[in-house]
């Protein structure tokens, strides 16, 4: 079986990394990456190639930043022949950025079967475009692997038969079971003089939060109210960074001694300020499910989540942007009041091998069906009316 798998941007790494990995095991299984390029600098990409040993890409894209419609769009151009070439007998697209769903769609009309890890997640919120990307893909996937069971009610309440989904856990907590003994210092750890448990670490990237000077101003003096009781470790990403210059608020951002602001870091070195730290802010969906499972406390500055179980069983709560709301959480937080979870059922290191496990039962299925298409009244495999 040839399984392409497909990266983009920086949260696909850690959760294609495992998948390759558990391939190259299988003698009669073969591996393609094709890395779109969505996301494209060195702290980006190349540092997670590097960190998480996967392979150079089979094929290249170089599709890089656009508006949501060019960069869709320019993947799929560019993706359609790669595939066409390369005749997998299944596409494997993980998460929800643009390049997931511009892959998946590219596959569906090539009559190629879809596997979708990480399908079934719903933030209930469509001005998200991660919420537009998640619906899209589960539609027109054929192989729906979910991390949780209300991933799976949500698909089965969308119609989805049943026989088309698999819990296989979270492949991205594989990433970080494997990488845990490996997490080192950033510089900035011994530059900033940080110590274990008495600072707190900040991710922010999401649009709604970063792409209006009000709402980056308001963040920003949420910090610098926090830096005066412990030093504030911020790495930018490339959007924050640059809405952070373009609204002039990189000075203000820098007039406070324990806001300590960095470049994007590469998986192993955030890692270990995450694991060391007394708390976590952030607007990611990744680091919410990295902080349950290490059992660090996170406040979600976002009024809804997509992985409600990072709050039903984890350490996460959604503090959306209210002020107070996050000052109270915070100090509970430095108090030792902070809150702990448990690690939901199936986030175990394994998930890679039942993904496997699943794209072995059921891609044979997925072609055969293709092979011999369904009369045109019959119901479709997922329910619906033909
Ligand atoms: C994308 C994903 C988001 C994910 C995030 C993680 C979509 C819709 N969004 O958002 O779900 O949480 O990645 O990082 O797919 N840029 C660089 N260098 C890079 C990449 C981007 O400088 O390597 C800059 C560009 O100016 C670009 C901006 O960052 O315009 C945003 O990048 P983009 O890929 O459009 O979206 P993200 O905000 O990164």
């Amino acid at each position: 079986m040839r399984i392409l798998c497909v990266v983009g941007a920086r949260p696909n790494f850690m959760k294609i990394a495992p998948i390759i990995h558990e391939i190259r095991r299988h003698p009669d299984l073969t591996p393609i990456l094709v890395h779109t390029g969505q996301h494209y600098d060195a702290s980006m990409s190349d540092a997670f190639f590097r960190d998480l040993d996967i392979p150079e890409p089979d094929a290249h894209l170089r599709v890089g930043s656009g508006s949501h419609a060019a960069q869709t769009a320019g993947v799929m151009i560019a993706f359609e022949p790669v595939l066409s070439q390369q005749a997998p007998d299944v596409v494997v697209v993980v998460g929800d950025v643009n390049s997931t769903l511009a892959c998946a769609l590219v596959a569906a009309k090539l009559g190629v079967p879809v596997a979708h890890v990480e399908a079934g997640l719903r933030s209930r919120d469509r001005t998200m475009p991660e919420e537009i990307n998640r619906l899209a893909t589960d539609a027109i996937a054929d192989i729906l692997l979910t991390p949780s069971e209300d991933a799976d009610a949500n698909l089965r309440s969308e119609g989805v038969a049943p026989e088309r989904i698999r819990r296989v856990g979270n492949v991205m907590i594989d990433t970080l079971v494997q990488q845990r003994a490996r997490a080192t210092p950033p510089s900035l750890w011994h530059e900033a003089g940080l110590a274990e448990g008495r600072y707190l670490y900040v991710t922010m990237h999401r649009p709604a939060n970063v792409d209006t000077p009000e709402m980056l101003g308001h963040f920003l003096g949420i910090f610098g109210e926090i830096q005066r009781r412990v030093p504030v470790v911020w790495p930018l990403h490339p959007r924050t960074r640059a809405r952070l210059a373009e609204f002039g608020l990189m000075d203000s951002a820098r007039q406070w001694p324990g806001l300590v602001l960095g470049e994007p870091l590469p998986y192993r070195e955030s890692l270990w300020l995450m694991a060391s730290s007394a708390g976590v802010i952030t607007d990611s969906g990744g680091v919410q499910e990295e902080t349950t499972a290490l059992g660090i406390p996170c406040l979600t500055a976002r009024p809804n989540t997509e992985r409600p179980i990072t709050v039903t069983h984890g350490t996460n709560t959604l503090v959306g942007s209210d002020r107070e709301r996050i000052l109270c959480e915070v100090a509970a937080i430095l108090d030792g009041r902070g809150k702990r979870g448990r690690t939901p059922p199936l986030w175990d290191g394994h998930a890679a091998e039942r993904i496997i496990a699943a794209l072995r039962e059921l891609v044979p299925a997925c072609r055969a069906a293709r092979q011999s298409p369904a009369p045109a009244h019959a119901p479709r495999a997922n329910g619906e009316p033909g």
